[in-house]
């Protein structure tokens, strides 16, 4: 009988990522992609059950923001493969006590472990820990700026729906201003050849957007769904001050939120995602949650594949690691 890891090993077919750190979509080739992809696949397809692929590796999840689902998925992730998974939350470290993030990092490679995972309310930080430990960092979400394992979950959603992502149509609404998610899912979607557009109070859209991602920006979201495939709303993130750019949460939801009127708008077949927290009745009509096409639930499901296989490859590359190489 053919075992897990001979299984596991078609699957990845002798590749490895090109990167030793996953921080930006942006460092990601196609290549890359499709790699984390099959094999996120695969380990939904076999259940993501507990398997000895990680023994005797370490991961340390330092989370200094508030987290759900990207942290118990990482957890979960790194458990199922048979790693030690170390928590560490914000309020509870070092930090606190003046000690600056880039040594407490320093302090958690001195333990030595493969994959150190961070999440952080700065923008960049990942990148600067990154270039200064061994350890393979993944970016968990760093301020306004990037959420890859969310824009690899997002590409995979997709990817199930419709069995590709080039040529379909996407549009994202809400507080595009304050996104890391919306940072990661731009750069995979046209990456993969997907159509991008938005919809937003302007003053939840950031000035020369135009000059870094390729879309279409609209105003009115009624104009904006037609000829859609998916429709992805994003939380207006109150916690970094979106209050300031709308009226109130009423008014937004009255103008931009996707109710199951305005849902139908869009193709016969489109699908409907949020990365979650959701805040029901602003961003998406609490009817419209439950339905098949709300993927809502899906993209947390995808998000444990995805994360058992940043793990596995970051923590397991089959060619030498030139990161380490590099920093002995
Ligand atoms: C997002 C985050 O925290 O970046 N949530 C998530 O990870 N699924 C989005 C958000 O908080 O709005």
């Amino acid at each position: 009988m053919e075992t897990y890891l001979e299984k596991i090993n078609e699957t990845r077919k002798n590749r490895d990522l090109s990167v030793s750190d996953v921080v930006s979509i942006d460092d990601l080739s196609k290549k890359d992609i499709d790699l984390i992809l099959d094999l996120a696949k695969f380990f939904k397809e076999t259940g993501n059950k507990k398997y000895s692929l990680l023994q005797d590796a370490t991961i340390f999840n330092a989370f200094f923001e508030d987290s759900t689902r990207t942290r118990s998925s990482f957890e979960l992730a790194g458990k199922k493969l048979g790693a030690d998974v170390i928590n560490i939350s914000g309020g509870n470290t070092s930090v606190k006590k003046r000690e600056t993030l880039l040594d407490t990092a320093e302090v958690l490679n001195s333990m030595r472990p493969e994959v150190v995972v961070i999440r952080t309310s700065k923008s960049g930080v990942p990148y600067t820990i990154a270039k200064h430990i061994k350890a393979a960092v993944i970016n968990a979400g760093d301020g306004c700026h990037e959420h890859p394992s969310q824009g690899l979950l997002d590409a995979l959603t997709i990817k199930e729906a419709f069995g590709r992502v080039q040529g379909l149509n996407v549009l994202v609404t809400g507080d595009i201003l304050h996104s890391r998610v919306f940072g990661s899912l731009a750069r995979i979607i046209l990456k993969m050849g997907a159509n991008l557009k938005i919809a937003a109070p302007y003053t939840l859209i950031p000035r020369g957007i135009k000059k870094v991602f390729k879309l279409e920006i609209f105003n009115n979201i009624e104009k904006a769904l037609t000829n859609t495939d998916v429709v992805y709303a994003l939380r207006v993130q109150e916690e970094r001050g979106s209050n300031c750019f709308i009226p109130t949460l009423r008014e937004f939801s009255k103008t931009f939120g996707i109710s199951e009127a305005r849902f139908r708008l869009a193709n016969k077949n489109a699908i409907l995602m949020h990365p979650g927290p959701l805040m029901r009745d602003i961003e998406v009509h609490s009817a419209l949650v439950g339905k098949s096409e709300s993927k809502y639930f899906n993209q947390v499901e995808n998000g444990l594949a995805v994360r058992s296989a940043l793990l596995y490859l970051l923590a397991r590359p089959i060619k030498t690691n030139n990161k380490i190489n590099n920093l002995v």
